[in-house]
């Protein structure tokens, strides 16, 4: 077991990498629109009240739309949503956005075609460093359209598999019997 080597910034973004996630749009009615941003430093925190929360860079432009009381939503995307995660994470290489859509709703702007989507309502700003933690009290709950969820692993876009075959009998189910130990016969 070896301890990492580096202790700075990357190194950590490299672990916590690591740790598996989904990725969202976390989206709020801005004059001109909807802004959009992507996010997956998101967490369940509270079942009663249900609360959640996201980490929002202080230099990203949706920490200017940060104010307590305010309707915003996370939409969960779809492995189909990937070109959507690029673009609102402002790395989309054409000038052309990719095509979307964003419904009213009371709760907050639900992206069409998203997994689901949680309508919240801004109610604590903690400082957390160089990112803003938002304290959310969820409002309205979606679900959407059935599929897989675009995941994010070791800084790449990764897509679920279930093993294509069935390969025998989960290991809670084995037996003596179907265990067999084969030792060296010559
Ligand atoms: C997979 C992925 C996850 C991200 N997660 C977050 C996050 O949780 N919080 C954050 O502030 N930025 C996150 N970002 C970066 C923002 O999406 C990016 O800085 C974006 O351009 C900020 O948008 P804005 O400045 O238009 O508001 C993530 C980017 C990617 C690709």
């Amino acid at each position: 077991m070896d301890t990492v080597a580096e202790w700075n910034p990357t190194a950590f973004r490299r672990i916590m990498g690591l740790f598996v996630t989904g990725v969202t749009v976390v989206a709020v009615d801005v004059p001109e629109g909807v802004h959009g941003m992507t996010a997956n430093a998101v967490a369940s925190v509270s079942l009663d009240p249900m609360l959640v929360l996201v980490c929002v860079d202080r230099r990203a432009r949706m920490h200017e739309q940060l104010a307590v009381g305010r309707v915003y939503s996370i939409n969960i995307l779809r492995e189909d949503q990937e070109p959507l995660s690029r673009y609102f994470a402002g790395r989309w290489p054409q000038t052309a956005p990719p095509e979307f859509h964003f419904h009213r709703w009371e709760h907050g702007p639900l992206l069409v075609g998203a997994l689901a989507t949680l309508g919240c309502q801004m109610e604590r700003l903690l400082e957390g460093g160089d990112h803003t933690i938002v304290l959310g009290r969820v409002t309205g709950l979606h679900q959407g359209e059935t599929g897989r969820p675009l995941t994010f692993f070791g800084g790449r876009y990764r897509h679920l598999r279930e093993p294509d075959e069935y390969v025998g009998p989960p290991a809670d189910e084995w037996t003596h019997e179907s265990v067999r130990i084969y030792y060296d016969e010559t």
